[in-house]
Formats: C-alpha cells, structure tokens, sequence
C-alpha cells in the first residue's frame, strides 16, 4: 500500500491513543527537572510516579499513559559519553510509557505491547526478540504461550540486562525487553543474548515488572502491590518506522544536524561512525536540542549539579 512513514508528533499520539483506549489517563509531560532528590533529571518515565508506586500518595488513576521528557546525564542513567558514538544514544529524547499503578500486570501489559507493535507500528513479529530476566518464568510463559513468540526469540538476561531501577534507591523490578533484528548488515548472528548492546537487535521498548523498593542499606522491600512500568523510545522508533540508519537521520535530529553543517561549513556524513566531523555534528546537534529543553524547564548554567551538566 506504501503508506508513508510516521512524523514523531504521529507516532506519540499512536501510543498515547492506544493506551487510552485501554483505559489509560494521558498526562502531561512533567519537568526534566524532578521533585525527587535521588535523580539528578528526569531519567526515565516513572520518575513523576515514584511516590504511586511506593504506596506514598493515592494516585489519581490507576493507569497512566505519557510521553515524557527525559535526561540521561549524570548518575546510574547516564548517556553523555554515547551521544555521537552510536546510532541510538541521546542524552534528551521522549519516552513513551504504559503505567499501572497496582492496577494490571504482566498478563496485560506483554500482549497489548505485542499488539502495538505488530498491529500500531507496523513491525514484523518475526523479527522481533525478547529478553526476560533469568529469575521470570511467568513473563516468558506468557511471551510464548499467550503472545506466541517462539522459544528461539526468548532468552534469559541477568541483573545487568534486565532488572530496572531508577536510582540507587526506590522502586525496581525484573524487566522484559522488545529487540528488533535489524539484519546481517548491523552485526552478528544470535540475538540479544550475543549481542546485548550492539546495533543489530536494537532495543526499543522495557517493561519493568515493579515489585520491590530498594533501599539505601541495599534490601529490597515488596511494593504494596505489583505495578508496571514500560519505556519506549519514541526517537528509536521513529528511527525504526522511517527506515533511517539512526536516530540521527530521523525528522526530529537531521534538521539540528543539517543546522550544525550550514553554521559550521562541516559536511555530515550519514552512518560514517569514523569520521570526525560528522560524530562533531551529532553531539553539536544533540547538546543544542538536550540544551534548549534543559533551558526551558528551568535548568540554570552553574559550576555544580544540573546546572554542571547544563
Ligand atoms: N523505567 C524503565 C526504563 O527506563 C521503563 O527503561
């Protein structure tokens, strides 16, 4: 049919539409900057939510859907050093995510993700992996058993793969994450599993599975009640949905690189990670977009903290 590829502000309303038709409520975007003191920024979509989680505030709904400013710089999410150096590392981008607050839990959350991104976005199921954490029979029963995902495209991670937290302390759980094969041209053979931070089964969407809180003294309590938690990167998918090499050559980046050749008479390269000027215009890009959301929610230059970083 050749419909043609997504902009980024259609892609946010295909997520958002579809969770609220799940009877999810859409809430704003928060600040980068958080109320929380654990986290230097905003680093993840559940920031705004933590104090639901824990059972410290009666939320409001008990399913959510946002798409959520973040910054990854500084911390235990920390992106800085990537930014240039692959296809897919900002220090600023969305996240687009799927709350439920004690509400549902893995049974629900695995198949409505499975359905959009098949049915939404358009993905071939078979290309598609998924990771679980080596402890999560459940998640991987219902990836094979329910979703259909065969066993071959299922593989076990450890801690450091797929078990999410969001800072040293506070809420975290096991986590499943959806992959997709790129092909041969990005990198070997073997899945996640082979390749866990490589280019070719490249990671666009985490459901955390919330269960514990971790404490300063490194104990996990339970959460009042299981939760779920999942992060999308709208800057990924985007990348995946216009058939781009990276999120560098997807409508929201290729205008701030473009912008970056014509002030600095530099030439960009698209997909040469070895040349010098285009990685210079992948960060002068970047740093400009990170700067400007940084600046507008309320971050300050300064000699120490976000301003530091700023
Ligand atoms: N909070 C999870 C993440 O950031 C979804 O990956």
């Amino acid at each position: 049919m050749g419909t043609a590829p997504p902009t980024a502000d259609q892609l946010r309303s295909t997520f958002i539409d579809f969770f609220v038709a799940k009877g999810h409520t859409a809430v704003p975007s928060a600040s980068l900057i958080p109320h929380d003191p654990t986290v230097l920024f905003t680093v993840a979509g559940m920031v705004p939510f933590k104090p639901y989680f824990l059972g410290d505030e009666v939320p409001p709904y008990n399913r959510a859907v946002t798409s959520q400013k973040c910054a990854r710089a500084g911390g235990k999410h920390n992106d800085l050093d990537d930014v240039g150096r692959t296809k897919r590392h900002l220090v600023f981008f969305e996240m687009l995510g799927n709350f439920s607050f004690g509400d549902y839990f893995k049974r629900e959350a695995i198949p409505w993700s499975w359905e959009l991104v098949t049915e939404g976005f358009g993905f071939d199921g078979d290309r598609l992996w998924i990771t679980v954490h080596h402890s999560d029979d459940e998640a991987e029963a219902i990836w094979h058993e329910e979703v259909g995902v065969p066993m071959d495209r299922i593989q076990r991670l450890g801690d450091k793969d797929n078990f999410w937290q969001m800072g040293d302390t506070g809420p975290c759980g096991p986590c499943s994450e959806i992959h997709i094969d790129r092909g041969p041209a990005f990198g070997p053979e073997g899945g996640p599993l082979n390749d866990p931070h490589g280019d070719r089964f490249m990671e666009f969407w985490n459901l955390v599975f919330m269960q514990y809180d971790q404490g300063s003294d490194g104990t996990r309590t339970a959460l009042p009640k299981p939760s779920i938690d999942t992060g999308a990167g709208l800057e990924r998918i985007l990348c995946l949905m216009q058939g781009v090499d990276a999120v560098w050559e997807t409508d929201l980046m290729m205008p701030l690189i473009d912008q970056a050749c014509s002030l600095t008479g530099k030439r960009y390269v698209a997909g040469d990670y070895e040349h010098r000027e285009s990685f210079a215009m992948r960060v002068l890009a970047e740093h400009a977009r990170s700067a400007t959301m940084l600046v507008s929610d309320g971050v300050f230059p300064s000699n120490e903290g976000r301003g530091y970083v700023l």
